[in-house]
């Protein structure tokens, strides 16, 4: 199992600091949540973590229990391996014109993995399609099988860590229920650590044992996903998101 440290990380568009100053650590196998309003940096935050946006400051390193073979560095290829993204948007994330199998080929090409039809195979059967949908094309699936192939997409290198942004935000409920129930199977069969983003409290505090709370960029709060569910939080704008989110509104005694 690995897990994830970052500290201090800083993330500048254009002189204005879009991640400011935040630091966390997910211990290996721990689901941990970033939640916040829209615009608070949460996806900039995974972003700079694998790579795709550039850090202004700060560090990122993945970390292993005493014992353990040594983690890959930041920037490395094997680090690419081992930290892979989904991503809010499935049909953005796949291209149009490539078949599922040509999708979970890429990966393999580039990490240079052999048994890549036996591979593909396995992929598709761990989320739950089957080899059935290896010639499909995007449009031939719904936005929840579309989401399983991003899944099988990420995990057919095998990794470690798997930072989610927003990954059912885009699907109809029932079938945000069915996603999100696979990655948690995923992650126990897998021990795999990940990184959720979500704006709904409900779906982190159900999935994630702990979570930062960002606003403009900052952690203001981190809190242990049971005592976010009984109320037990420290800052005013955890306790407004929690207010803002239908699924926390409490009568008042
Ligand atoms: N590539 C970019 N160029 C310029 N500004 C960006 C870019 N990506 C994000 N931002 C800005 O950074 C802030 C944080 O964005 P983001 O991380 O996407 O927030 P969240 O995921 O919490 O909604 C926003 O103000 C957004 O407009
Ligand atoms: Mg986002």
């Amino acid at each position: 199992m690995i897990g994830l440290r970052v500290d201090a990380l800083r993330v500048v568009f254009d002189g204005f600091a879009a991640v400011d100053g935040v630091s966390f650590e997910v211990q290996p196998g721990e689901s941990f949540g970033l939640v916040g309003e829209s615009g608070s940096g949460k996806s900039t935050v995974l972003r700079a973590v694998c790579g795709l946006a550039r850090r202004a400051g700060g560090e990122v390193a993945l970390t292993a229990k005493a014992g353990a073979p040594p983690v890959p560095e930041p920037g490395s290829k094997a680090f690419r391996r081992q930290v892979q993204m989904v991503f809010q948007d499935p049909y953005g994330s796949l291209h149009p014109r490539q078949t599922v199998d040509r999708a979970l080929a890429e990966p393999l090409a580039i990490h240079g993995l052999a048994d890549g039809e036996a591979r593909i195979e396995r992929a598709l059967e761990e989320v739950g399609l089957g080899a059935g949908f290896r010639f499909r094309y995007p449009h031939q699936l719904s936005g929840g099988q579309r989401q399983r192939v991003a899944i099988a997409r990420a995990l057919i290198l095998e990794p470690q860590v798997l930072l989610l942004d927003e990954p059912t935000s885009a699907l109809d409920a029932s079938v945000q229920a069915e996603v999100l129930n696979l990655l948690e199977r995923l992650r126990r069969e897998r021990q795999l650590s990940f990184v959720m983003v979500s704006h709904d409290l409900a779906v982190v505090t159900h999935l994630c044992e702990r979570l930062a709370v960002m606003q403009r960029g900052r952690i203001v709060e981190t809190v242990a996903g049971a005592d976010l569910a009984a109320g037990r939080v420290q800052a005013a704008y955890t306790r407004a998101l929690m207010e803002a989110a239908a699924g926390f509104r409490r009568p008042l005694a």
